[in-house]
């Protein structure tokens, strides 16, 4: 994929400007990268603080031509290019369904997919932040959070960690459009513990569920036996480990 960057010192939120230049036609591979966001979004209407300098904060417009059933792939992927990319810098990371990169069961990378319906057809946003630092952030955050630099004790530049996520991106990216779901799905699954066998209660928009993960489906979602001895395939939705403490429901 041929990147062109979009750098701004302050902006709202990098996917809210990447989805507008994607109506306004941008082609695959724009990002949109900034120092600071003033009002940087997560999933579920959530904020993601992002401070000045504290962290990458960037949004990929793509144009995929696959099964719009596959689409949640891109999300998996994206996952796989952060982890990849802090795993280069020294850090060991896990991911959490769907799209959760953590440390030690704190946050250091989170995930936005968003779609617009353009003249040149269905753009997908991937908006990717990774935390630098937390110190600047506020302090409720540090619990459940972390950064590059705490976990390594030291700073990375800022446009070395953006080049290489930009380098994983396009590996995982090329795989998807080339090979059928399977890579992607193999791939995720080595680099989560949340893939099999994990305790979780999953919160999705009608339903709680409570049991063990059981891998992923071709589309990404994700299987769980649920205590009442039934399969949940759960498409979107936030989940929960249980503590070894916590009882089923
Ligand atoms: C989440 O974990 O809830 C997703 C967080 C996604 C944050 C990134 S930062 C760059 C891009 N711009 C945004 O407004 N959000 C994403």
């Amino acid at each position: 994929m041929n990147f062109s960057v979009l750098r701004f010192d302050s902006i709202e939120s990098t996917n809210t400007e990447a989805l507008k230049q994607a109506r306004h036609g941008a082609n695959e591979g724009l990002c949109v990268i900034a120092r600071r966001q003033t009002a940087g979004r997560g999933r579920q209407g959530r904020t993601w603080i992002s401070p000045p300098d504290a962290g990458l904060y960037l949004s990929i417009v793509l144009r995929p031509r696959i099964d719009p059933k596959r689409l949640p792939l891109l999300t998996l992927a994206a996952a796989i290019a952060v982890y990849d990319t802090l795993t280069t810098l020294g850090v060991k990371p896990d991911i959490k369904w769907p799209n959760d990169v953590l440390v030690n069961d704190r946050k250091i990378s989170g995930i936005l997919t968003e779609t617009a319906e353009t003249e040149q057809g269905l753009a997908i946003i991937v908006g990717i932040g990774i935390n630098l630092s937390v110190e600047s952030g506020p302090p409720e955050l540090s619990a459940s959070a972390t950064s590059i630099e705490s976990e390594l004790g030291r700073s990375v530049p800022l446009s070395e960690i953006e080049q290489s996520l930009l380098e994983q991106f396009d590996k995982w990216y090329g795989t998807i459009c080339e090979s059928g779901p399977w890579n992607i799905i193999v791939e995720w699954t080595a680099r989560s513990s949340y893939a099999h066998g994990k305790r979780i209660r999953a919160a999705t928009s009608n339903a709680t569920i409570t049991g063990v993960t059981d891998g992923l489906e071709p589309d990404g979602a994700l299987r769980i036996l649920s205590t009442d001895g039934g399969l949940s395939v759960v498409h979107a939705g936030d989940i929960e480990r249980l503590r070894t403490d916590e009882q089923f429901d």
